[in-house]
């Protein structure tokens, strides 16, 4: 099975078989098959959601299981907030929209983010102030190994930047990682009652001091959000991408203080537990990298923290791509840069 379509970098790979899976009920049959008894398929299995977060750098494993759980419905309406469910298939911006249709606002800086459902928490989708973690209930997953049903609360998720439990192997240095083990089938979140707006990014300050509207709602919110996101991201329908190629790393103070020194315009953020995050665009900006190629892979031109598919790019030629990229941030900051997609 050719699995350009299904990854929107539009990285040309292959699998032995596809498996599309619409249900609980479709994974348990999958799981009680005789490909899955003899092991192996247990072992070589890899869920694929909507493949926008991932670089598949060569023969992926055998069996690809492809989530298609539909459905979105309101789970509860109290005096503090609504509770709203979504199968993990569900496209993530679509299911934003339709959200805030209802009258159940709380995503919409969430907006136009590729992807589904499913995936949402894998990575804690983060955008304009507002992190996935913020609006998080709990979620339905089945245990591949066992076949198990479960569910996970918020603390259980291990939300970290771009990180929770999805991410890291059973085995890894954070413990007791679920990756490759757990398949989202549902996601449920949670919106607080009064909504507010979140409005500190500097983005959309700009909005507002263009648009003069300073109380804006939650779709005037979502209509920014789409405007700003199109004007600096890439389109994965048209340009293969993978969205933010690295996290934006953080510092200590001293070490912030001497990047100053010697390059006033950093642009930086200082957290909450005192460290400073740096936007990692900036620096890879500041060495030149933007618009620039290596073979297929190349930095958009609008957003240098974006790496893109120029047109046939092999996972190789992307990874190459990305470690030329690190290699010139440390020279010339000291930082190490760590990409954010799921590099498989
Ligand atoms: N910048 C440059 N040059 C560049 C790119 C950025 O100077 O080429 C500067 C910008 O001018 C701005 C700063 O760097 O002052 C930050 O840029 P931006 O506002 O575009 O956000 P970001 O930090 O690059 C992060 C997320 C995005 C998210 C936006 C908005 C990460 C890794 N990325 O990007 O998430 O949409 O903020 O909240 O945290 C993703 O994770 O895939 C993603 C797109």
């Amino acid at each position: 099975v050719a699995l350009q379509p299904y990854n929107s970098f539009g990285i040309v790979a292959r699998a032995q078989r596809l498996v599309r899976v619409g249900s609980g009920a479709e994974v348990a049959q999958l799981m009680n098959s005789p490909e899955w008894a003899d092991g192996a398929a247990r072992e070589r299995a890899f869920v694929l959601g909507g493949g926008s977060n991932l670089v598949i750098t060569g023969d992926i494993k055998p069996l690809v299981i492809k989530v298609e759980i539909a459905g979105r419905r309101l789970v509860d309406d109290n005096a503090k907030g609504w509770v709203v469910e979504g199968g993990a298939g569900e496209n993530w911006h679509d299911f934003v929209a339709w959200t805030l249709e209802q009258g159940w606002p709380g995503l919409e800086n969430l907006a136009l983010i590729p992807g589904t459902v499913g995936a949402s928490p894998v990575q804690n989708i983060g955008a304009y102030g507002v992190e996935l973690q913020d609006r998080f209930h709990s979620l339905d997953a089945i245990d591949l190994q066992t076949g198990q049903a479960f569910t996970l609360d918020a603390a259980q998720c291990g939300f970290g930047y771009r990180d929770s439990v999805f991410k890291h192997a059973p085995a890894g240095e954070k413990g007791l990682g679920l990756a490759g083990r757990a398949l989202i089938t549902r996601v449920r979140f949670w919106l607080p009652k009064p909504w507010k707006p979140v409005l500190g990014y500097l983005d959309l300050e700009r909005k507002m001091a263009e648009t003069g509207i300073h109380a804006p709602d939650a779709r005037q919110i979502f209509d920014w959000v789409v405007a700003i996101r199109r004007a600096k991201l890439p389109d994965p329908a048209v340009i293969g991408n993978a969205g933010s190629f690295f996290k934006n790393p953080t510092v200590t103070p001293e070490q912030c203080a001497d990047i100053i020194a010697r390059d006033p315009k950093v642009v930086h953020y200082p957290m909450a537990d005192g460290s400073i995050k740096l936007a990692a665009g900036w620096l890879i900006d500041a060495c030149g990298w933007k618009g620039k190629s290596v073979g297929h892979a190349g930095v958009y031109e609008k957003q240098a923290l974006v790496l893109v598919n120029r047109g046939g790019a092999t996972g190789g030629e992307v990874m190459t791509l990305a470690k030329a990229i690190q290699t010139s941030v440390y020279e010339r900051f000291g930082i190490r840069l760590e990409p954010e997609p799921v590099v498989v």
